[in-house]
């Protein structure tokens, strides 16, 4: 991760430790960024230097109370080797993927937008980790010549996204910057540090995990000597937060990449008995699996477990499917993987492809296959993994062959699938947050929208067995799209833990003639089928779409491991798929909301619009209706329209996590 102007000159060096890619400057989207491209109240997000994070209190931040994740942190479920794509795998090899959110842009950073073509991850049950890869011009900053700030939270959809799925969320800390290294080392006389007290207020306020630090640029020795300091005062004031570091800056000062965890860089980890950073992303050069057991050598002997705290780097955003340094060199096909995986630039899958920007059905689906081959392997299924043509060459510092699929294995070839289903109601509509329309009971709003922060949890597999799948954006159920299943066969689909006690039922909803069978697997991961879904109760919703429900009584006192959905051939959408313990139990009408704030477009006829109401935590989202029609959801309690026409009711409504609607609660413009 490297300034550009130092690339070349490191690539030289390739043999002691060399070239990563990174850019002081970061990609951004060729869609209108700046004022063209937002509305003029449109909250966004903007970078922190010294000052700005010294100076920060949500108070004193108008846009801050929009750009707050407010989604807890799911509980993951606990491996079960008999229900993995893969399960000779360890569970204990963590991953981290440093990636942009949506599209990186700099003066455009929302945390949901209207535009369908931009990046949403569908990677999550892979995922430990999300670091946020986005660096973001301090506030005020002039549009035509960017000054970045040092640190850039991560998008608060992709934390809220990353929450639901039980991954944690990192801001990111990047040096060098413009400015004076030293002032956010400013250390009071009672030793705190000032920039570290706020950075952990702004961690909490905002709702994340921590921060990647990528400290990319040689410091003097005293002021490394504070930084080791700052690390640690930041574990000592917030124990629990997430520090990653990159490995680059020694804390000798010195920027030296050591494509290792050695004694020179492992005191950012403990030092003087003091825990520091939580992890080393490694750097990605990668000579032989001496490096590696020379990170496990010195992680073991200061006691901590390299699974936790060795993330061994590969470059994918120059790279893409073809990385320069082989994964198998640490993670071994036929011996035990013993540290974890780093994963930058996960985005080439979007912003590598020819025409990102497009808003095309058939441009979106491009970028999906991309998706699913990142994570799932060249055949888009987990079940079978591995590359089919990667042949090593020699690291140039160049891209090759990078939009090959055939030359990844997947990222699921090492790593086990995640998940959060433990405990009911569980429901999906396999919506991946974001859309050309927005559908509720299968009628479509039309508008392209994003939010990564509504995703549904989305197959844990996507997409394991022999039916065709994709995710469909022109017939929907509920938000922005449904699972489309264009063959026959088996599709399984979600991993979870959920032990029925008798009284509980499943609903599928769905489109299309063919039979839907579902399947529930035991501890052992064999599967048992109930009767198609044409023989359980059912009600038309709409001409398209039709519920299904039946009883799980047959199952009580068993655990279900794993969720299966069989198909006769034909096509077929799955609207909903629904695990609920009991009859639909609709939250309470929302309270307390009303507008704050309406800002007139120059028209006079619309205008942008600031609404609040009281948080519910029991609720699982609020859907935003304009004149009877969806426009936006969002779990908080807080929500800002770019474009209501003078006079629209805007109602408020609670969906509960089984899928029960509230009344609506309502304010006219
Ligand atoms: C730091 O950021 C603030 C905005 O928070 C900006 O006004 C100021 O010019 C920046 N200062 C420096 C020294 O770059
Ligand atoms: C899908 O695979 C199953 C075995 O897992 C097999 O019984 C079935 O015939 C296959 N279906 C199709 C349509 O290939």
């Amino acid at each position: 991760m490297l300034a550009p102007t130092t690339v070349a000159a490191l690539a030289l060096l390739s043999l002691v430790g060399a070239a990563p890619t990174a850019h002081v400057v970061e990609p951004r989207a060729t869609r209108p960024d700046g004022a063209a491209g937002r509305a003029p109240h449109q909250p966004y997000q903007h970078g922190y230097n010294a000052s700005g994070i010294k100076a920060w209190s949500a108070d004193a931040d108008p846009q801050a109370r929009y750009l707050r994740s407010r989604v807890p942190l799911a509980a993951r479920i606990s491996p079960l080797a008999a229900t993995q794509a893969n399960p000779s795998l360890s569970p204990a090899v963590k991953v981290v993927d440093l990636a942009l959110d949506y599209d990186g842009s700099f003066f455009t950073s929302f945390k949901y937008a209207d535009d369908f073509s931009r990046r949403v991850s569908t990677g999550w049950s892979y995922v430990d980790l999300y670091g946020s890869w986005h660096g973001m011009p301090v506030a005020g900053s002039s549009e035509s010549t960017p000054e970045h700030g040092v640190v850039n939270l991560p998008n608060p959809g992709w934390t809220d996204a990353a929450h639901r799925n039980g991954a944690k969320s990192l801001g990111c800390w990047f040096w060098p910057r413009k400015g004076v290294f030293g002032d956010y080392l400013e250390q009071k006389a009672d030793g705190s540090f000032p920039v570290a007290d706020n950075l952990v207020a702004m961690m909490k306020y905002f709702g994340f995990d921590g921060y990647f630090f990528n400290q990319e640029a040689s410091i003097s020795s005293s002021d490394a000597a504070k930084l080791l300091l700052f690390v640690q005062y930041l574990r000592k004031i917030a124990p629990v937060i997430e520090l990653q570091w990159y490995d680059a800056v020694l804390p000798s000062g010195q920027l030296s990449y050591q494509n290792t965890v050695n004694s020179r860089n492992a005191p950012w980890l403990l030092s003087g008995g003091k825990r520091g950073v939580s992890s080393i992303f490694v750097n990605y050069w990668l000579g032989s699996a001496a490096q590696i057991d020379t990170s496990v050598a010195t992680t073991t002997g200061l006691g901590l477990d390299p699974h936790g705290v060795v993330f061994q780097g590969t470059e994918c955003e120059k790279y893409g499917f073809n990385p320069a340094y082989d994964p198998r060199i640490f993670l071994p096909e036929s011996a035990p993987h013993r540290i974890s995986w780093g994963l930058f630039g996960s985005h080439f899958t979007w912003r590598g492809y020819a025409n990102p920007d497009s808003s095309a059905l058939a441009d979106v689906q491009a970028v999906a296959k991309r998706e699913r081959q990142y994570w799932s392997g060249p055949n888009s299924d987990p079940s079978r993994t591995g590359r089919t043509t990667y042949v090593p060459y020699v690291d140039t510092g160049v891209g090759q062959s990078q939009d090959d699929a055939t030359k990844w294995d997947g990222v699921a070839h090492y790593i086990v699938e995640k998940s959060v289903i433990g405990g009911w109601p569980f429901v999906t509509r396999f919506n991946t947050g974001k859309g050309q329309s927005w559908f509720r009971a299968g009628v479509a709003t039309k508008g392209e929208w994003n939010n990564i922060g509504v995703q549904d949890l989305l197959p844990t597999w996507q997409f394991w067995g022999n039916a065709t799948a994709e995710y469909d954006y022109e017939v929907a159920f509920d938000g922005g799209s449904s699972l489309k299943v264009t063959s026959g066969g088996t599709l399984k689909l979600y991993k979870t833990n959920l032990v029925v006690g008798g009284g509980e039922s499943v609903r599928l909803v769905l489109a299309g003639s063919a039979a839907v069978e579902v399947g529930f697997a035991d501890a052992s991961g064999t599967y048992t089928f109930l009767p198609a879904a044409s023989t359980w109760t059912s009600t038309a919703i709409g001409s398209t779409w039709k519920s299904y429900t039946t009883t799980l009584s047959a199952l009580k006192g068993k655990t279900i491991s794993a969720i299966a959905l069989r198909f006769a051939s034909g096509t077929t959408n799955v609207g909903e798929l629904a695990l609920v313990s009991g009859p639909p139990a609709a939250p309470a009408t929302p309270s307390g909301f009303k507008i704050d704030n309406t800002y007139p477009a120059s028209s006079g006829t619309s205008a942008e619009v600031f609404l609040s109401w009281a948080l519910d935590s029991a609720v699982w989202y609020y859907d935003i209706v304009v004149n009877g029609a969806v426009v936006g959801r969002m779990y908080d309690e807080v929500y800002y329209l770019k474009n209501v026409p003078k006079g629209a009711v805007v109602t408020l409504e609670a969906v509960a996590r089984d899928g029960a609607r509230s009344a609506a609660a309502s304010v006219t413009v």
